[in-house]
Order: structure tokens, then sequence, then C-alpha cells
């Protein structure tokens, strides 16, 4: 049974619904889906999963939200060496900085990306939401 962890913070619900949505997609007879909001969400739950998926949105000036998800991404980024891993989450009016400022410390992190960053404008919806359930199919794949 392979293991999958999505983890997210998500000030409005934007972030939430998109990780719901890959949640969805990823549900097969073959995975374990663990839909966690960072929070409640431990190192545990990063070094056990086979692919990981992490949510959040743009925040500050093209920032992870500073008080939960900065701190836990810094927390498990010496544990992500050779781990499968998708980025995503909502933003509004950037260009989407904030994602490419964090694929690449995954990188640095020697993680194996399994996609280019989802980046949902506002609420998913419409091609937004396809997009969802299609990462959601290709972390159950992996
Ligand atoms: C405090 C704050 C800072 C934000 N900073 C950015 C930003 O730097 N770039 C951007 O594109 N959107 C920014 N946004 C817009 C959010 O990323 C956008 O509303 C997103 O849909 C929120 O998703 P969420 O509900 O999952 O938090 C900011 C929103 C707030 C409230």
């Amino acid at each position: 049974m392979k293991k999958i962890s999505i983890i997210y913070w998500s000030g409005t619900g934007n972030t939430e619904k998109m990780a719901e949505l890959i949640s969805e997609g990823a549900v097969s007879s073959d995975t374990k889906v663990n839909l966690l909001n960072v929070s409640s969400a431990t190192i545990e739950d990063v070094t056990g999963a086979d692919v990981i998926a992490l949510g959040c949105s743009a925040m500050g000036d093209e920032v992870l939200e500073e008080g939960e998800m900065e701190p836990f991404v810094e927390s498990i980024q010496d544990k992500l060496s050779g781990k499968n891993v998708a980025l995503f989450g909502s933003y509004g009016w950037g260009d989407g900085q904030w994602m490419r400022d964090w694929k690449e410390r995954m990188e640095n992190s020697n993680a194996i990306l399994i996609n280019d960053g989802l980046m949902v404008n506002g609420e998913p919806d419409g091609e937004g939401i396809k997009e969802c359930k299609e990462l959601g199919k290709k972390l159950a794949s992996l």
C-alpha cells in the first residue's frame, strides 16, 4: 500500500480545496491517503510517506505562510533527499515567485520533484479542479 501525505496550510480555504481535490484524485485501492492541515502534521507524516504533496498559498510578499508552514518546511528540509515531492498552492496577484523559490528549496534538499508546482489563482474551478485531480492521480501512479 503506497502512503501519500498531503500537508497544507490555507488561510481562506482555497489551498485547502486544492488539497481535497488532489486527495480525491489520489484515492485508489493501492493508496493510503493522509490529508492533513499542517497544524496537525508531524515529521513522521513526511518520513513515513512514499509520496508527499505540500501545499501553501502565496503569503507575505511572495513567501510561505510564516507562522506554521514555513517552520514545518524548514523542519523537514533535511529529510527529503530521494523523496517524491509535489508542491501546490493558490495565489492572488503575484507571478508565482513564491512557488519558484519553494521549488528551488526542494531541489536543494535533493527531493525528487514530481511536478512544477501546481498554482491556482484564487479558488480552484474548471481547469484548476481538473489539474488538482490529475495531480492526485499522478501521485497515486508513482
Ligand atoms: C496576507 C496575505 C498576503 C498575500 N501575499 C500574496 C503574494 O505575495 N502573492 C500573491 O500572488 N498572492 C498573495 N496573497 C493572496 C493569496 O495567496 C490568495 O488570496 C490565495 O487564494 C489564498 O489562498 P488560501 O485561501 O489557501 O490561503 C496574499 C494574501 C494575504 C491574505
